[in-house]
């Protein structure tokens, strides 16, 4: 397929772009030191970007409104943002080395002004004793006790002026424009949208005024030909997303309806605005702007970015319009161009997995793209762990400053052992530095666990991450690295004849010791999804015993593609408690029977998912398990709520009492059981144990079950120093 469209020049107001692909905000959270000055981190990480060729890049949120919301600073005046607000020229230095380094490569470059968090923030200022803020009076959205008071008129109108001052600190830092954080329910939002201005009075009783402020005062201050974008949620698609009744209860039945999304765009055209990025949802439907792993691709594109092309067709504005979310196919990319259905498309993750994406798409080299998995466990879950942006696929990312690939000075011979995601990591890493590498697989195929995950429907973005694996290690061998399949590899195979060896050979499963298991069928989940999740014609009420993310993606699954009557136990308060917001929060609300990974209502499961959390399974009989369910668990469906990271106290949570349990009796057919794994380990010790070569390793899950994550960055870290 040709990208024509993508690759066409056009421009936002005066600025040129040598292409229509835009790189998405994407928090530089940790990458800027203490008093905000970008770091060597950041500037390398956009430079990679530039010169992967991406026409416009935009920087992560940097908010502005220091001294007004407590939410953006730490203890001591620090901050984990990066900051151009106010006079501050130490912090300048840092802005104009990274606009300095990108333009050589032929991108422009734009910055993301917020006006703040708001409700959206931590609250942990709050539990310190700080007030914290919104547009009205609001709750917290991680801790809904802790408060949040109204802002004065003054102190909007001092954001306000921030704003414009850090606009204007842009300007003379190189940035060829402004990219404004209006979306997603952040304090911007907050003050442009009926969920959460309740004013009655002054000002910012009109939901648009901000905006309009804020535009007029960036071009007062910048000029009227300085380039403006401003990113909004066309709609927070609150009612849709979780119908009419929880609409009310939880969200107090208001909303930026779609109609409302297209009258606030004109508004802030007329005051100045030169293109709009617009998405859909908020913080208490994350899925949608954070669209994960199980939505399908470009799943709202039409709907949002196409209908406000459509209005601006309409009404002869010339502004233009930016898709986002899950475009990283480019076949996709370029056919929502040709649809015109925007004049731009942005990403976000797919430039995080490979900063190469354009330039591969330009030379006919899409294959070789290395794409986002969806599941925000390098990206997101980094920065609640006090990390900074990074990848589960691309080791590289967020390490461009630190990490680098160079051919070692002296060649080895290396064994590794398992074609997991680990193993094939390794490989292709050792190979490119020089080594001689033979990759052992004890099946017929690459992939190990995932490619037991891609069975499910849901996980097709981890499919077309396979694809780029099995690609990228055909070239290779071409050059010499041997794989051997259907090897089970035991000490003496490999033993001195090796350099190296790397153990990447993966987990093992245990069936829990439950009784009266052999009075009922039952499977392991891995083991049921080699075998293609075949569920005996008989077997109409599966019961799932598990509630982590395998759990739920396989209960999901059945309820999903083969129309079972479904039940999932697991142990834990909550579902998926290890996993991401958008992750999580999309699960339960497809689980629940809200939504569907089309994103389409009608697509939704008729019969819900049946859930115990806080229980266990105790003893099986024919066609029956017996569990002991806490009394006191809460509703298991609540994707408008984010579970907060363990080293917060909240002083609100109530502990169950582990004694107060019910006793249930429930149908079951089959059972299958999806209870985690341990490190296969004993090839590793055995290794070790005999001296088999030098250097000996052990990386992945054979080391430490866990995520792609962590099997690529220990892979990575192994084959890039041996
Ligand atoms: C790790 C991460 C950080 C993000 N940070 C921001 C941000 O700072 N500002 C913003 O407006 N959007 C932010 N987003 C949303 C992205 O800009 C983008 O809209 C979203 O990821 C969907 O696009 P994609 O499917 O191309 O990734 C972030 C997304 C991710 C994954
Ligand atoms: S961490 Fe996962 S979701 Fe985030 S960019 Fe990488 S592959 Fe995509």
């Amino acid at each position: 397929m040709a990208f024509e469209k993508l690759f066409e020049q056009d421009h936002i107001g005066d600025c040129k772009l040598k292409n229509r692909i835009i790189m998405a905000p994407v928090g530089n959270i940790n990458m800027a030191d203490p008093s905000g000055r970008p770091m060597n981190k950041m500037i390398d990480y956009f430079i990679e970007r530039a010169k992967g060729g991406t026409g416009l890049l935009i920087t992560g949120l940097v908010p502005v409104s220091y001294g007004i919301d407590p939410t953006i600073s730490e203890e001591n005046g620090t901050t984990y943002f990066p900051r151009i607000d106010g006079s501050s020229r130490t912090r300048l230095s840092g802005w104009r080395d990274l606009t300095a380094g990108v333009k050589p490569y032929g991108s422009k470059i734009f910055i993301q002004l917020s006006a703040g968090l708001g409700r959206v923030g931590s609250p942990e200022p709050a539990l310190k004793g700080k007030i914290l803020r919104s547009s009205s009076w609001n709750s917290n959205f991680y801790i809904p006790q802790v408060p949040h008071l109204p802002l004065s008129d003054r102190k909007i109108k001092k954001i306000v002026k921030m704003l414009g001052q850090s606009a204007a600190n842009a300007k003379l830092s190189g940035f060829d424009g402004i990219h404004l954080h209006g979306h997603e329910g952040y304090l911007m939002d907050q003050l442009t949208s009926a969920p959460w201005n309740r004013r009655r009075f002054g000002r910012y009783k009109n939901k648009f005024q901000f905006g309009i402020d804020v535009v007029r005062e960036i071009k007062k201050r910048c000029g009227e030909d300085f380039p403006v974008i401003y990113r909004l949620d066309l709609t927070q698609a609150l009612q849709e997303s979780y119908g009419e009744t929880i609409f009310k209860k939880q969200f107090r039945g208001k909303e930026r309806t779609i109609e409302e999304g297209l009258r606030f765009c004109t508004a802030l055209y007329e005051a100045g605005v030169d293109a709009f990025d617009v998405d859909k949802g908020c913080y208490d439907n994350w899925f949608w702007p954070h669209p994960p792993s199980y939505f399908d691709d470009a799943v709202y594109v039409r709907e949002i970015a196409g209908r406000l092309k459509d209005h601006f067709r309409e009404n002869d504005i010339p502004a233009k319009v930016i898709a986002v979310g899950k475009l990283g196919k480019p076949e996709v990319a370029e056919e929502v161009l040709k649809n015109g259905w925007a004049d731009f498309v942005m990403l976000g993750r797919p430039l995080l997995a490979d900063p190469y994406w354009p330039a591969k798409v330009k030379e006919n080299r899409s294959l070789e793209i290395i794409h986002c998995i969806g599941d925000h466990e390098g990206c997101i879950e980094s920065f609640k762990k006090g990390g900074h942006p990074c990848c589960s696929v691309n080791p590289y990312t967020g390490f461009e400053d630190t990490k680098r690939l160079v051919r070692s000075d002296k060649i080895k011979k290396v064994a590794i052992v398992g074609a997991g995601p680990a193993g094939c990591e390794a490989a292709i890493t050792a190979h490119k530095r020089g080594h001689h590498v033979t990759l052992f697989e004890k099946t017929d195929r690459i992939g190990g666990q995932l490619c037991l995950a891609a069975k499910m429907a849901i996980k097709h973005d981890v499919e077309r991450y396979l694809d780029n694996f099995r690609h990228r290690l055909t070239i290779l061998q071409s050059e010499g690295l041997k794989i051997e399949f259907n090897k089970t590899i035991g000490m003496d195979d490999i033993k001195d004849s090796f350099d190296v060896i790397i153990c990447s050979n993966g987990l093992k499963t245990d069936m829990p010791a439950i009784k009266g298991l052999d009075r009922i069928r039952h499977a392991e989940a891995r083991e049921f999804l080699q075998k293609d999740m075949q569920v005996p014609e008989d077997c109409e009420n599966i019961l799932v015993v598990g509630g982590g993310t395998l759990g739920c993606e396989i209960a999901y699954t059945l309820a999903y593609e083969k129309g079972l009557n479904v039940t999932l136990v697991g142990r834990n308060k909550e579902l998926m408690p290890e996993s991401v917001l958008a992750n999580r929060a999309q699960m339960l609300w497809m689980m629940m029977g809200r939504g569907s990974p089309s994103g389409k209502r009608a697509d939704s499961l008729k019969k819900p998912v049946m859930v115990y959390n806080a229980s266990k399974v105790v003893a099986f009989t024919e066609g029956k398990a017996r569990l002991l369910a806490n009394r006191n668990r809460k509703d298991p469906f609540t994707p408008w709520r984010d579970l907060i990271p363990e080293n917060v106290n909240n002083p609100f949570e109530k502990k169950l009492d582990p004694d107060n349990v019910e006793e249930i009796t429930i149908d079951a057919d089959l059972v299958i059981f999806a209870v985690g794994g341990q490190a296969d380990d004993t090839l590793y010790y055995t290794l070790l144990e005999s001296k088999a070569a030098k250097e000996i390793y052990c990386v992945g899950d054979a080391s430490n079950p866990g995520r792609v994550w962590e099997a690529i960055n220990s892979a990575n870290e192994i084959a890039r120093n041996i």
